[in-house]
């Protein structure tokens, strides 16, 4: 049987990695500054993940959502404490795209509306309507057509009213910081302006904070530094470190009732042990400063290159503008220099996404390797 050949794939076959490196069947050590496209948060095979999960494994690794599982009720509260976002109700998932799925389905049930304002550039994931909310037409298929969605561009809150007025709309999705989009952040302002206008017209305001959430800014989640309180939050990615798992943060005034959500894989022990493992160390390892320290050393050492036009995002999650299209200089740095950096919509941009245990040394060794390739 053969695979279904969706990927472009790298002829590299990585067979174990450390902290920010990654080492293929040939021995050969690639510095990771892609994560895994943003999914490495502590370091691959931190030995308090590793224990963390083998030690889960060894005692239970599934049950169903049918019994009682206090590291569910642990993982709120350590989420709850380190994010400081309080009173939020969890709800977990297994992917980003369930997460949105999750957060769009509540949202609509929440008002009883179905619409879906969205942003231009914005990815969502590739299920139902997370896909239709993502602004890729090639990804949406006639099945997740159907799903009214209504597209504005970034700042345009003007617009935004305008659709809200006709009280059809559901739910406000966006990216706090848009990821494979190009890094596109909209003002504090905006921000405040989303919130006031999804109250005023009874609609769920959801940051998707799939990318950018679980310290990846040098926040907990990005979307703290504009001051607001989304009614749904949703994250995965770096939650589990490579282990998957994905939830939305849920507001107070949102009320369950028995079956509203439901999932056989959501919360499982193995995926409770590996984001908490997650959470203990980017708590004691300070790896949300570090995120900041080592991202302005970043923004510095790029100052001086000049061919980079433009430094784009917040903490360790960068974009480095250059004027010509960078997909020969990715595949330069992948085969000559061994470090693998990731791609955009836009063509000419380099997105850096590196764990979060990223030291100053490994940036230097990424410059050297630019000015080389360069
Ligand atoms: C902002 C954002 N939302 C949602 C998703 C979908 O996540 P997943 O691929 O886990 O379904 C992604 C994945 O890249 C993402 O970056």
């Amino acid at each position: 049987m053969s695979l279904f050949d969706v990927y472009p794939l790298f002829d590299i076959t990585p067979v174990k990695a450390k902290d920010v490196f990654v080492y293929d069947k040939n021995g050969i050590e690639y510095l990771d500054l892609y994560g895994g496209h943003a999914v490495i948060s502590i370091g691959h095979s931190h030995p308090e993940y590793v224990s963390s999960l083998s030690n889960q494994l060894n005692h239970i690794g599934f049950y169903s959502n049918s019994i009682q599982n206090p590291l569910q009720v642990e993982l709120a509260q350590d989420i709850e404490t380190l994010s400081g976002c309080k009173d939020y109700q969890l709800f977990l998932c297994n992917s980003g795209a369930e997460a949105n799925e999750n957060a769009l389905k509540l949202a609509s049930f929440q008002t009883g509306k179905s619409k879906v304002i969205a942003f231009k550039n914005g990815f969502h994931g590739r299920t139902s309507a997370a896909v239709a909310a993502t602004d890729n037409a090639k990804i949406i298929a006639p099945i997740n057509a159907q799903q009214e969605v209504e597209r504005f561009e970034l700042g345009d809150l003007k617009g935004v009213e305008n659709a809200l007025a006709k009280n059809d709309v559901c739910a406000i999705i966006i990216e706090t910081i848009q990821g494979i989009g190009g890094l596109d952040e909209v003002s504090t302002e905006f921000f405040k302006g989303l919130e006031a206008l999804s109250k005023k017209y009874n609609t769920m305001l959801i940051a998707d904070e799939i990318q950018c959430g679980f310290g990846r800014t040098g926040d907990f989640f990005a979307f703290q530094k504009h001051g607001i309180t989304p009614d749904i939050i949703s994250m995965a990615k770096g939650m589990g470190n490579g282990f998957p798992i994905g939830g939305i943060l849920i507001h107070p005034s949102i009320k369950a009732s028995y079956g509203l959500l439901g999932t056989t894989f959501g919360g499982n022990h193995l995926a409770c042990a590996a984001s908490l493992a997650v959470l203990k160390v980017l708590r004691c390892e300070n790896l949300m400063e570090n995120a900041k320290t080592v991202s302005n050393y970043f923004a510095e050492k790029a100052k001086a290159i000049p061919q980079i036009k433009a430094v784009k995002g917040r903490g360790l999650m960068l974009g480095l503008e250059f004027d010509f299209p960078i997909a020969d200089l990715r595949k330069d740095l992948i085969y000559k220099h061994h470090i693998f950096t990731g791609s955009a919509k836009n063509p000419n941009l380099l997105r850096i996404l590196p764990p979060l245990t990223i030291q100053k040394k490994h940036v230097d060794l990424f410059f050297e390797a630019l000015k080389k390739a360069l």
